[in-house]
């Protein structure tokens, strides 16, 4: 029998290609970037399966460009909100992610950049690059306490629990919001729930973002938000960049509303280089770096590929985004 012809959007861990090779007619995009529009186009035509990165857009055109054999879209990610699912599902077109494997270390790369912002760790390389680390300076570099601190969680999800237990090894107060509900999800992390986002970012030294990217949460940190918060505060944003309204936040770390930043992603993403947020010395910007683990890219690579090589055998993949579809309705 011939192999499934899918089409894999960049090169991914070993783990995961080896057994897409192995099991598909498979063709991979080895650019470093994501393949320009056309390219994608032309590509997927034909495919039964795509297995793509967080940063291609999977909307209507490409799942149509692909033509009516398209059984997935497999994300290598947790998040999907580079995929148009509601078109998908009404394509009868499968969406897979990989959703757990990257909560621990996202919730480490979350702790890693709220530690280095509280203390002002990258000014301090850059300080020291610069020739300026003379001597013992008493009034130099001074951040903020994490032990004690009152640290809130806006998405009391997988990951936000994750960073609640670690918040508990520094003796942190941890406040949570979900917005939705969700009442007792943060309650064995020894999270307090606040009933409103407003009450947490009032009573936060630290805000860290857990939500999904959706119509409901882009730039759900805007001026609003932000003048709510601390002066002292620091913001951590390890979920999406679309959350935070980046000329809101561009204007807070300004003028002084709110201390600092700690992004890991960003809107746009990536941020130009000359991006005004990257002037600001109080803001720390790295890479979209959040599950950038080996163990747990091999495991994400793992996941995607096994979603995409069910589907493509007519099989129901584990992990599935809108697991109601009924496959290739058209
Ligand atoms: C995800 O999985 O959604 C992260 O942003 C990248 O691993």
């Amino acid at each position: 029998m011939a192999k499934a012809k899918v089409f894999v959007t960049r090169v991914i861990p070993e783990a995961g290609l080896g057994k897409v090779r192995e099991a598909c007619d498979m063709e991979v995009w080895a650019g470093r970037v994501p393949p320009p529009r056309e390219v994608m186009l032309e590509k997927v035509r034909g495919v039964e399966g795509i297995l793509s990165l967080l940063n291609d857009r999977m909307d209507a055109e490409v799942m149509d460009a692909a033509g009516g054999g398209l059984k997935i879209v497999s994300n290598y990610a947790v998040g999907f909100d580079n995929i148009d699912v509601p078109a998908a599902t009404a394509r009868g077109i499968l969406v897979g992610n990989t959703p757990g494997v990257v909560t621990e270390t996202t919730a480490d790369l979350t702790f890693a950049i709220l530690m280095a912002a509280a203390r002002r760790l990258v000014e301090g390389v850059d300080y020291i690059r610069a020739g300026r680390w003379e001597t013992f300076e008493p009034m130099t570099l001074l951040g903020r306490d994490i032990y004690g601190a009152t640290l809130g969680i806006v998405g009391m999800g997988r990951i936000g629990r994750a960073v609640a237990r670690r918040a508990r090894g520094f003796d942190m107060e941890i406040l949570y919001h979900n917005r939705g509900g969700g009442a007792a999800a943060g309650e064995d992390t020894g999270a307090k729930r606040c009933e409103t986002l407003d009450e947490l970012l009032e009573k936060s030294d630290f805000v860290s973002l857990h939500v999904p990217l959706n119509a409901d949460t882009r730039h759900l940190i805007g001026r609003a938000a932000l003048g709510k918060m601390k002066k002292t505060a620091i913001l951590v944003n390890a979920a999406r960049g679309g959350v935070v309204d980046p000329e809101a936040l561009y204007e807070a770390l300004r003028d002084g509303v709110i201390a600092y930043a700690a992004l890991d992603v960003t809107d746009p993403e990536p941020l130009p280089r000359d991006h005004k947020l990257m002037g600001l010395p109080n803001c720390l910007v790295v890479p979209h770096v959040g599950s950038a683990s080996v163990a747990t890219r091999e495991r994400m690579a793992v996941m995607a590929a096994e979603n995409l090589i069910a589907a493509v055998r007519g099989e129901v993949p584990r992990y599935l985004v809108n697991p109601g579809v009924v496959p290739n309705r058209r």
